[in-house]
């Protein structure tokens, strides 16, 4: 949550700036500013709302200067509002700091500080850092034991150490005009290396277009940044060196082309982000499927007799279908498991529990934790993460990226499907490993190989969904049902209408219904039933038949040809025939597409949903 960004260089700083915020804005959207370093005066512009807010304001009081910092906030502490915005000043004005995560001591410090004579202009956890650091500056200028770069970073780690909470910071001194300092513990920070100039922001894609070096920091690091020269310290082990990776993102991966929203051009690509996470990754001639960074010995794979999924959202829902999966195929005992709950939770785990991490940031602070403590505990952990270089990415064992490209609307998509895709490819290389036959395991991939061209196929039904979702946006409540493999699908089309145009919706098991939910059911709840051909068809259909006898109106998204739904729901979304296990992958894209389009008839923000961030880097 919230996006940082930095510049030293040789350029004019405000316009990167200010076109680094937009591109971070999906990580924090209420309010945005800058600051630059110019002649020893740190200028700042900074206001409650959009980045084009900003753009303007700057536009009409240009910053000049060739070092500076931005953000764009997600409120944690104190109300959207210009003063809360960050920058924020330290001290008289001479610390200027932007800052992404939450410092829980903040309350204790804070009196402290206005102990001291410090004045308070805002109501974050913030500046109080800014403070501390003007504090520290001033102490150490008294004692007059160290001088220049020596004098900020000794004044950076010693107000580092009183902080609780989580961090990354930029922080622009006005007496220190060639030097920008960031640091990080808990909240991600990438520092891109140019030619004589260096850029810092919380993830790579205010950097792609700028650089392809890149450098990712670490928690506990302070790096110190300017034209010419990059230095990082860690706070136990000293200076390190960078370790420059190469950043594999063009700028265009994260523009809107011809869609009118980020959420519609990534539920488009679907067809082609499922076919990049199944590249390279099938074993024809064993009828498996194989990963490159699994970082595990065939032994140690085989030894796994249980395996813990842990997950955030949709992230978690693809999770279920994955564990669904692993059980079917693989036969191994699975659970996916809130990671909020986990980091908490002391649930026995065999020695051989194998623990996949899944998301699509790599830096959702729960699943991080709790993919931490597995870690502690001598499990190995592997990641099932979108974005290269991220937190979780680095910080597990292994894992396997979904190469699905930037995913900028909040509303996760295309990262889902990815997900499912992965999460299927392992269920059969840990079905080969153990009870899976040769013909079974060809089977599983040449209908893989075919859902690509499925999905476009599913896509066609995007005039239906609008159709559906003029009739229904008015509808203060949904229910979404399914069962078995469709029950994660329910699940996720239903927090997919919640988050995006703020209507009220349930996923439940169809079945399940009966046990309470059915009493919502009225002419003006539409339930969304997801009924695609299965083993248990005439059951789901029979739940559907005890929604209609209580007047609800039902939307069912059904396999093409199957005549018998059309007499039964009021409408139908069709999409392709597919084997069951496969199901969530076609049978989610109506449910996206039925969403996007009810937002965007409720007038709602698809791509910036009130009170969401993209990546939430806060517990
Ligand atoms: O980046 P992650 O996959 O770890 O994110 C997990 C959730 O925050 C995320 O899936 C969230 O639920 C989305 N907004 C759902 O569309």
């Amino acid at each position: 949550m919230c996006g940082i960004i930095g510049y030293i260089g040789h350029q004019q700083v405000q316009n990167i700036l200010i076109d680094g915020l937009h591109r971070l804005e999906y990580r924090g959207y209420d309010s945005a500013g800058i600051a630059v370093l110019e002649g020893g005066e740190i200028g700042l512009r900074k206001k409650a709302g959009r980045v084009q807010e900003l753009g303007q304001l700057v536009s009409e009081q240009p910053l000049q200067g060739s070092m500076g910092i931005g953000h764009t906030r997600w409120a944690t502490h104190g109300e959207v509002n210009d003063a809360n915005s960050h920058p924020h000043l330290g001290g008289d004005g001479e610390v200027c700091l932007v800052h992404n995560g939450v410092i829980e001591n903040y309350s204790k410090l804070r009196k402290a500080l206005q102990a001291k004579g410090y004045e308070f202009h805002t109501a974050t956890d913030s500046e109080v850092i800014a403070h501390l650091l003007a504090f520290e500056v001033k102490r150490l200028k008294e004692d007059g034991d160290s001088e220049g770069q020596a004098l900020y970073v000794n004044a950076i780690q010693s107000t580092l150490v009183q902080l609780k909470g989580t961090y990354g910071l930029a922080v622009l001194f006005e007496d220190c005009p060639d030097k920008l300092f960031v640091a990080r513990v808990g909240s991600p920070l990438v520092i891109g290396i140019g030619e004589n100039e260096h850029f810092v922001a919380s993830d790579a894609s205010p950097l792609a277009g700028h650089t392809d070096e890149v450098v990712y920091l670490s928690d506990n690091e302070i790096a110190i940044l300017s034209a010419g020269d990059l230095q990082i310290i860690h706070r136990d082990a000293g200076a390190v060196n960078p370790k420059i990776e190469v950043l594999d993102q063009q700028a265009a991966d994260s523009e809107l082309g011809d869609f009118p929203h980020y959420m519609l051009k990534e539920i488009f690509e679907q067809p082609q982000t499922i076919e990049n996470a199944m590249r390279g990754r099938f074993n024809d001639d064993e009828a498996t499927a194989v990963f490159g960074g699994l970082n595990l010995t065939a032994q140690q794979l085989r030894r796994i007799d249980r395996v813990v999924l842990t997950a955030c959202g949709t992230s978690w829902h693809a999770g279920l279908v994955g564990e669904y999966l692993l059980e079917e195929f693989a036969r191994i005992p699975t659970e996916v498991e809130y990671a909020s709950e986990l980091r908490y939770r002391n649930p026995p785990m065999s020695e051989n529990t194998m623990i996949f991490a899944i998301t699509q940031s790599g830096e959702t602070a729960d699943t991080l934790a709790a993919m931490r403590e597995c870690k502690r505990k001598g499990h190995p952990t592997l990641a099932i993460c979108n974005t290269v270089g991220s937190t979780i990415a680095r910080e597990a064992d292994g894992g396997i990226y979904l190469h699905a490209g930037p995913e900028i609307g909040v509303a996760s998509t295309k990262a889902f499907t990815s997900q499912v895709t992965v999460l299927t490819l392992l269920a059969l290389f840990f079905g080969r490993m153990r009870h899976l036959s040769y013909p079974a395991g060809s089977r599983i991939i040449s209908h893989l190989r075919e859902i690509p061209e499925l999905v476009e196929q599913a896509l066609k039904c995007n005039e239906m969904c609008k159709y559906v979702a003029d009739k229904y946006y008015n509808s203060n409540n949904f229910l979404y049902l399914g069962r078995l493999y469709n029950f994660p699908v329910a699940l996720e089309g239903a927090l997919k209408l919640k988050e995006i145009s703020y209507i009220h919706a349930e996923g439940y098991p169809a079945a399940e219904m009966k046990h309470g939910p059915i009493a919502l059911v009225d002419e003006q709840t539409p339930s969304v039933f997801v009924v695609p051909r299965c083993g248990i068809y005439p059951k789901v259909i029979s739940n559907l038949e005890e929604v209609k006898a209580r007047k609800g109106p039902v939307i069912a998204i059904a396999c093409q040809g199957d005549d018998k739904i059309a007499e039964l729901a009021d409408d139908v979304i069709f999409v392709p025939d597919v084997e069951e296990y496969l199901q969530p992958l076609i049978a989610s894209i109506p449910l996206q597409l039925l969403s996007y389009h009810i937002a965007v008839l409720r007038g709602c923000n698809v791509d910036r949903p009130r009170n969401l961030a993209k990546s939430v880097t806060v517990e």
